[in-house]
């Protein structure tokens, strides 16, 4: 069984790969709603949210657990991965890829403030950054419009714009989306973007990530199922973007 954690409902779009890639697994989804965002929260709480949450998957009996969260790897992946004997998956910033393919030499990062602030994406972009000029926004408003499933619109088209302007501005040729909220708002990133803009979705690689290491810890029984949690008592959203 595979546990799969976001604050709210933006780990969806990595479950909904993973499922992709693996149709025939039990997953059980938590979205930690009554404490989102998680973005603008002090690290050593995150670190508390996802030790619960990780104490919840084990007693469902889970043997993967995917951290389907910019913003919690950022925070909590090194204590998870120090305090429990299981295999944790991390959202990857999808930087390295943007950068070595850029072409214009700018690219635009969309991530929440905790995620800009973790180890791992400040050194990837130490590392690989060179001569590209990063443009680093935080996506406001976003995880908010994403929660209250609403997901197109003139309130939404001027959330986007606000963030992604300044990368169009300065030539931006990529876009990281760098919060797993942010691929629900794809279509309309794209549509304001314009086809010279490649919008970078992480998911799929995450998924791949997930079933190389689902492997070493094959499960026995298999329903192909998904069970769907939430820390908070409506799960309409929740439901409707997983299609349920
Ligand atoms: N979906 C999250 C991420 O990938 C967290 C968004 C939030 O709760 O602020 O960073």
């Amino acid at each position: 069984m595979i546990g799969v954690y976001d604050s709210g409902v933006g780990g969806l779009s990595v479950w909904k790969e993973l499922v992709r890639l693996m149709p025939d697994q039990d997953y059980v989804y938590f979205s930690d709603a009554a404490y989102c965002p998680y973005g603008p929260k002090d690290p050593s709480f995150i670190i508390g949210r996802a030790s619960a949450v990780t104490d919840f998957f084990l007693e469902k009996g889970c043997n993967l657990i995917v951290v389907a969260c910019n913003t919690a790897t950022a925070a909590a992946i090194s204590w998870l991965r120090a305090h429990y004997d299981i295999p944790f998956v991390g959202m990857e910033p999808a930087i390295k890829p943007a950068i070595l393919s850029s072409r214009s030499g700018v690219v635009g990062v969309l991530a929440t403030a905790g995620t800009f602030k973790g180890r791992l994406y400040l050194s990837t972009l130490a590392r690989f950054s060179g001569d590209v000029k990063v443009i680093e926004r935080v996506g406001e408003g976003l995880v908010e419009t994403v929660e209250k499933g609403i997901l197109d619109g003139p309130e939404v088209e001027a959330l986007v714009l606000r963030c992604i302007a300044p990368m169009l501005e300065a030539g931006a040729d990529h876009i990281v989306l760098g919060c797993t909220h942010y691929p629900f708002l794809q279509p309309v990133i794209e549509r304001l973007a314009g086809p010279s803009v490649k919008v970078v979705n992480p998911a799929p690689a995450v998924a791949r990530q997930a079933k190389r290491l689902l492997k070493a810890a094959e499960p026995s029984r298999r329903k192909g199922s998904t069970e769907f949690c939430s820390s908070s008592e409506d799960l309409s959203v929740l439901l409707r973007l997983a299609g349920r």
